[in-house]
């Protein structure tokens, strides 16, 4: 644990925690995305993946812990270091300079993370095993009345524009804090970063979209 608290007190060494838990969660956000297809298939294929998941007993619970793990850690971090150059610079540069130029992703970073932080407490007290009594209904029927209500699939529809404007930096500047920032891979870079935002917001957004209004 000592490794820990030395490398989360070096500025770099914030950084470094907080890109290599952003690309466990861009890995867990590609996982949770292609389960969550399946509610395209209907409630017996949504229902059919929640079992399987759920059959992985202790190995989804050591998963969950570490996620919750990753996830302090990148919180942490991250308000530190919002906080530090918040103090650093009491008086705001009059031009905004990122190394990657200034994007509404960039500038957001510290807001659209919060808003994340707050979403994903909503999310878990509507959907998650620990905070619902998934006892008598199925999680396809939960989700399903969830989206119900318009309150809802507007919140959730926010959240993932969101979600899209924080990956669509995060991705890049995690490559800048590895140090794999060469000019001839940056435009490659950034577009893969644009193309994972759109992937992420569409295809989580368009999923309350579809079960309000289509299903
Ligand atoms: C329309 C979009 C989404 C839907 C329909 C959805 C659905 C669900 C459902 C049904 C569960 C409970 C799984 C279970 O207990 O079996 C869940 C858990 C969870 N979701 Fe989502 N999700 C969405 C988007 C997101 C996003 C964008 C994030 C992250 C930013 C996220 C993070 C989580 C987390 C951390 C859990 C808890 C995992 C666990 O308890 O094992 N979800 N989601």
């Amino acid at each position: 644990m000592k490794w820990l608290t030395t490398t989360l007190g070096t500025s770099i060494g914030k950084k470094l925690m907080m890109a290599a838990t952003g690309l466990s969660f861009i890995g867990f956000l590609a996982v949770h995305l292609a389960g969550n297809l399946t509610l395209y298939g209907g409630a017996d294929a949504f229902n059919s993946y929640a079992e399987h998941l759920h059959a992985l007993g202790p190995l989804l619970g050591v998963a969950e812990f570490g996620l919750l793990g990753l996830f302090l850690i990148h919180v942490f971090s991250g308000l530190i270091i919002f906080w530090q150059n918040f103090k650093a610079r009491p008086t705001r540069y009059a031009v905004n300079r990122n190394p990657g130029g200034k994007t509404i992703g960039s500038a957001t970073m510290p807001y659209t993370g919060l808003l994340i932080l707050m979403f994903i407490l909503f999310h878990l007290t509507n959907f998650s095993r620990f905070f619902v009594d998934q006892g008598g209904t199925t999680i396809f029927q939960i989700v399903s009345t969830a989206f119900q209500n318009p309150v809802y699939v507007g919140l959730y529809v926010l959240a993932m524009v969101m979600i899209a404007l924080h990956v669509s930096h995060g991705f890049w500047s995690l490559f800048q804090t590895f140090g794999l920032n060469h000019p001839k891979y940056m435009p490659a870079i950034n577009t893969g970063g644009l193309i994972l935002s759109l992937v992420f917001g569409l295809g989580f957004g368009f999923l309350p979209i579809y079960i309000a209004f289509i299903a």
